[in-house]
C-alpha cells in the first residue's frame, strides 16, 4: 500500500500503536511505514476510506491545520463526539493530526459524569483527555453550568434553592478537580443570556440562584484549579446586538468586581445567511475588557444537498471568522463543533440541513479546510 506523503515524515499518532494495527516503522529520516488496514470498520460493519489510505494530493491533507496554526499563535481545535472516538480509526486519524485543541463535546456534561446522584462515570472523559495528552493537545473542557444535558436527577429534582447551590458547587469542584491541571480553559458557564430581551437565561440556575450564580460558579471553578483559563461561552452573540450587549454588561461587571473570568466563547454555529458584519467590533469590545477571545464551536450549517456554490460560500464564512479571530490579538483559539459531517450534531438539530463541517462523511476536505490552512499559512506570526 502506497505510503502517503504526510505519513513519511510525523509519528504515528498514538492509536496507530494500538493491537488494531501493526506498525512497521522503519525510523529513518522520512519514512514510517504503517500497515493499516485497508478500510476502517464501524461498529456498524460499513467500511469507509480511512483518511489514511489517500495521498495528500487526494485528501488534500498536508501538514495539517495545528502545524500551520501554530505560527499564528492561535489555536485550532475541535469537538470531539464520545462515539466517534471510540470506534473510528480515520476518525481519530485526523483528529490527532490536524488540531492542537480538543473540546469535550459531550464528555464532560452533567448526564454523563454523574447520571444518577453520587455516580460518577469518568470513562469518556477519560477517554478524551488521554487522547489529548498522549497526542499532545490541550484540552477544553465543555461544560459545567448550562440549562441542557443535566442528568434527571437535576433537572427534575425538587430540591431547594440552597441545596442546588450546593449541589452545582459540589459538581464544579468535583469535575475541575478530577481534572485540575489537564484541562487548560473551562467553558464554566454556557448559554447564559436569553435569546430575545437582552437579559440572563431564565434556567434552573438562574431561577433558583438568582444572577450570583455566574460568579459563584466562576469561583468555585478557580478555587479547583486556579490554573485553568474561565471562559463563558454563548451562541448568536458573534456580532453587536441586544445579546452580545447583554453579555457585555456581564463580563463588564464580573472583571469589575474582580470575578476569575478569563475569556469568552462565541460559538459561532452559523448559516450563510449570517450577517458578520459587526464581528470584528464585536471581539474587539470584549478583548477591550481583559479578555481572552476563543471561537469555540464553529460550524457553518447548508440546506441539504448543498452546492458546489455553497461549499465555496461556506468557506467564505470559516476564513472570515478565522481572520476576525487573526485580527484580535486576544483570540486565542479556533474550535470547529466537530470535523466530519459524519458526526455532526446538526442534523439532528436542524433537519434538511448538515454538510457543516470541514470535511464530509468519508474524511474528504472541503474548500473551508484548504482555505483556512491557506489562511494560516499567509497569517504572520503574532
Ligand atoms: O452517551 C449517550 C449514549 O450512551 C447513548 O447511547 C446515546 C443515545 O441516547 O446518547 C448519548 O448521549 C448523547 C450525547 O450527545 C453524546 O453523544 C445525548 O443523547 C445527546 O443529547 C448529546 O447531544 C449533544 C448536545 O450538545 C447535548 O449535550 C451534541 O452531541 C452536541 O453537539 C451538543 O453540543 C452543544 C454544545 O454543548 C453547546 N452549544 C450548542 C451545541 C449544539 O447543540
Amino acid at each position: 500500500m502506497r505510503v502517503p506523503m504526510r505519513l513519511r515524515a510525523i509519528r504515528p499518532p498514538v492509536w496507530a500503536l494500538s493491537g488494531a494495527t501493526v506498525v512497521v516503522a522503519l525510523v529513518s529520516a522520512t519514512v514510517v511505514v504503517t500497515l493499516l488496514s485497508g478500510a476502517a470498520t464501524t461498529t456498524a460493519g460499513a467500511t469507509e476510506a480511512t483518511h489514511s489510505n489517500l495521498t495528500e494530493r487526494e485528501s488534500g491533507v498536508g501538514s495539517g491545520l495545528r502545524h500551520r496554526g501554530r505560527a499564528s499563535g492561535v489555536k485550532i481545535g475541535t469537538a470531539a463526539q464520545p462515539a466517534a472516538m471510540a470506534e473510528n480509526g480515520a476518525y481519530q486519524a485526523v483528529l490527532s493530526q490536524e488540531f492542537d485543541s480538543v473540546t469535550s463535546e459531550s464528555q464532560m456534561k452533567w448526564d454523563i459524569v454523574e447520571p444518577a446522584r453520587g455516580a460518577y462515570d469518568w470513562t469518556s472523559s477519560e477517554a478524551l483527555v488521554r487522547f489529548a495528552e498522549a497526542n499532545g493537545q490541550i484540552v477544553r473542557g465543555h461544560t459545567l453550568v448550562w440549562h441542557d444535558a443535566l442528568p434527571g436527577w437535576v433537572a427534575n429534582g425538587t430540591f431547594s434553592p440552597e441545596q442546588l447551590r450546593d449541589l452545582l458547587r459540589e459538581h464544579i469542584q468535583t469535575v475541575v478537580g478530577r481534572y485540575k491541571g489537564r484541562v487548560a480553559a473551562w467553558d464554566v458557564i454556557n448559554e447564559p443570556i436569553a435569546d430575545t430581551g437582552g437579559k440572563l437565561r431564565p434556567s434552573l440556575w438562574m431561577t433558583a440562584l438568582g444572577p450570583g450564580y455566574i460568579a459563584d460558579a466562576l469561583r468555585w471553578a478557580h478555587e479547583a484549579d486556579p490554573g485553568a483559563k474561565l471562559y463563558i461561552n454563548d451562541y448568536g452573540v458573534e456580532a453587536v446586538n441586544a445579546k452580545s450587549d447583554a453579555l457585555y454588561n456581564v463580563v463588564r461587571g464580573l472583571r469589575r468586581d474582580g470575578v476569575p473570568v478569563d475569556g469568552v466563547g462565541f460559538q459561532s454555529h452559523l448559516a450563510l445567511s449570517t450577517n458578520l458584519t459587526t464581528l470584528d467590533a464585536n471581539l474587539r469590545r470584549f478583548a477591550d475588557l481583559g479578555l481572552d477571545i476563543a471561537i469555540t464551536e464553529m460550524d457553518v450549517r447548508l440546506p441539504l444537498p448543498a452546492t458546489p456554490a455553497q461549499h465555496v460560500a461556506q468557506a467564505g464564512l470559516y476564513t472570515r471568522v478565522l481572520q476576525a479571530c487573526l485580527a484580535v490579538a486576544r483570540c486565542v483559539s479556533y474550535t470547529v463543533w466537530g470535523f466530519t459531517d459524519r458526526y455532526s450534531w446538526v442534523p439532528y438539530a436542524y433537519p434538511g440541513w448538515g454538510d457543516a463541517c470541514l470535511f464530509d462523511a468519508t474524511y474528504q476536505p472541503k474548500p473551508a479546510y484548504q482555505q483556512l490552512r491557506q489562511l494560516l499559512v499567509d497569517s504572520p506570526r503574532r
